[in-house]
Formats: C-alpha cells, sequence, structure tokens
C-alpha cells in the first residue's frame, strides 16, 4: 500500500470517529428530552428534586439500576427506568453529567 493510501484510510478513520461521537452525544441528548418534564430543561431542576445536570455519570447509572431493579424507593422512576436500556442509560448519563 502506498503511504499516501494510507494516510487517506487513516483520515477517514479519524472522520467516522468524529461522527460517531457526535451522534452519540445527540443520542444522549434526545433521549434525555424525555426526562425534562420532570426534571427540568437540561436536568435543572426547578422543585426540590436533585439537578440531573452535572451529577455523576455513575451516580445516574446506579440510580437508574436501582430503580429498574426496583431496590431504590420510587414513585415514577421505576416504571420510567425499566423502559431504558443499558446502553441508553449510559448514554443519557453521559449528557447529563455534562452539563453544568
Ligand atoms: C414523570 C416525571 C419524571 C420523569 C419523566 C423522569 N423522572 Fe427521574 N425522578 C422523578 C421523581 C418523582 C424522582 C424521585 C423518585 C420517585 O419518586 O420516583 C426522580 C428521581 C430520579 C433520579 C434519582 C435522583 C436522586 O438524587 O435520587 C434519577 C437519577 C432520575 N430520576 C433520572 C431520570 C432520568 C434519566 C429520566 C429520563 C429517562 C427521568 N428521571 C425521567 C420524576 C421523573
Amino acid at each position: 500500500m502506498k503511504p499516501s493510501a494510507a494516510v487517506g484510510i487513516l483520515l477517514a478513520m479519524a472522520g467516522m470517529t468524529g461522527t460517531a461521537l457526535a451522534e452519540n452525544i445527540n443520542y444522549g441528548r434526545n433521549l434525555a428530552a424525555a426526562c425534562a418534564s420532570c426534571h427540568g430543561t437540561n436536568g435543572k431542576s426547578i422543585g426540590n428534586m436533585n439537578d440531573l445536570a452535572g451529577m455523576p455519570k455513575n451516580r445516574i447509572i446506579e440510580n437508574m439500576k436501582d430503580f429498574k431493579a426496583g431496590t431504590k424507593p420510587a414513585t415514577v422512576m421505576q416504571q420510567l427506568a425499566k423502559g431504558y436500556s443499558d446502553a441508553q442509560i449510559a448514554a443519557i448519563a453521559d449528557y447529563f453529567s455534562a452539563q453544568k
């Protein structure tokens, strides 16, 4: 393979990674929009609920897993959490933990 071809392939791969990352952030943001009605726009709560915005990623994931398993007492979150796959929860947690 000519060096120029190798560079071309590397550039193509770098481009793909960038797109995949951007898509993942949009994916998380779109999923997170479903949480905004109760947890506030971008996860900034208005009532006395904890902000999802800026909550550490692992804490969001742990909370959601506990809701799913039914081990964390909740009114609505147990049902809601069951509707999301682990991958979706991770994308949502990525999004909220990155918010200020
Ligand atoms: C219908 C309103 C509603 C929606 C929609 C909603 N939540 Fe909640 N959330 C709550 C309530 C109320 C609580 C407190 C626990 C309970 O009573 O269920 C809570 C608690 C939580 C907690 C625990 C916070 C803490 O510090 O204990 C997390 C994490 C959470 N929600 C994440 C989410 C995510 C992620 C979404 C979107 C997929 C979401 N919620 C959508 C109402 C909602």
